[in-house]
């Protein structure tokens, strides 16, 4: 089956949108009336009919973008919210798309993607995000279909995926899903690492002679986890200065807090 342009194009034209609320879902509704920063760069991929962009428009955000394949919802849209600025609705591909932006709202945009995308999918959302910006939405945790959208999955089976792109992730049961889907979704925030803020030179260099003199380091990271052992390996990576651990463990050096040497 070809998931292109044609295929969603036929499922607006004949009425198969099973996947629409006709309205902003619950968990979405909610993340945004917490946001208190209406100038954030807000994209929906996959937005379809998009009521989240509707509502984020009139709670005010400025600058909230809708990507789809075909613009066949962009008119429902436009017709229900005639004042949507209508550059701010791409009809095009979220794999050719590019960013930046701070948030990223996913809702069933995942499930309608053919399952071998979905390391592309998430590496992707990590490159259309600005440092410090994040994916939040909702995911099914639910069996569904394996031949046609919506395609199903577990956490089990996306968060490795997750893990490989974006150093901060949380994928936990949703407590606030619409009523036929209570139970079945996870909540989403990959978070991409903030800009990278050069450590103090003294510090460094304390780095520097723990490697070389090869004395055990024990590190406690902003996100309060602590890992032990020798430096193996000072380098540059993405602009940050890294280190690895004879572990296999790698460290940005300014995630660390708190550096001491292990007894
Ligand atoms: C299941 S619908 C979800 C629509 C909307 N998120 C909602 O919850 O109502 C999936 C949407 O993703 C769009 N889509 C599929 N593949 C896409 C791609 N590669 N780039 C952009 N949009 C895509 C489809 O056209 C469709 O509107």
């Amino acid at each position: 089956m070809d998931l292109d342009r044609t295929f969603w194009e036929g499922r607006y034209h004949t009425g198969e949108t099973g996947w629409d609320l006709g309205g902003p879902s619950t968990p979405l509704k909610e993340y945004l009336d917490q946001l208190a920063n209406k100038d954030l760069k807000i994209l929906i991929p996959g937005g379809g009919r998009a009521w989240e962009a509707e509502y984020a428009h009139r709670q005010g955000f400025r600058n909230v973008f809708v990507i789809d394949l075909t613009d066949a919802p962009f008119k429902d849209l436009l017709s229900r919210c005639p004042d949507f600025p209508k550059d701010h609705l791409i009809v095009g591909d979220f794999f050719q798309h590019e960013g930046p932006y701070d948030r990223i709202l996913e809702q069933t945009f995942f499930c309608a993607l053919d399952p071998a995308l979905r390391e592309r999918y998430v590496a992707h959302m990590h490159k259309l995000l600005k440092p410090g910006g994040k994916l939040v939405g909702v995911l099914f945790n639910d069996t569904l279909n394996t031949d046609r959208p919506p395609f199903g999955g577990f956490k089990a089976d996306y968060a490795p995926i997750f893990h490989r792109h974006f150093a901060n992730v949380s994928m936990e049961p949703c407590h606030n899903s619409i009523k036929p889907r209570a139970g079945r979704e996870l909540w989403l925030c990959a978070v991409k690492e903030p800009a990278y803020v050069p450590i103090d030179c003294n510090l460094y260099d304390r780095y520097e002679s723990a490697a070389t003199l090869r004395q055990r380091v024990r590190l406690t990271l902003a996100n309060g986890s602590t890992c032990e052992g020798l430096i193996a390996d000072l380098f540059h990576r993405d602009k940050a200065e890294w280190l690895r651990l004879d572990t296999g463990a790698e460290v940005r050096l300014d995630r660390v807090a708190k550096f001491e040497l292990a007894g």
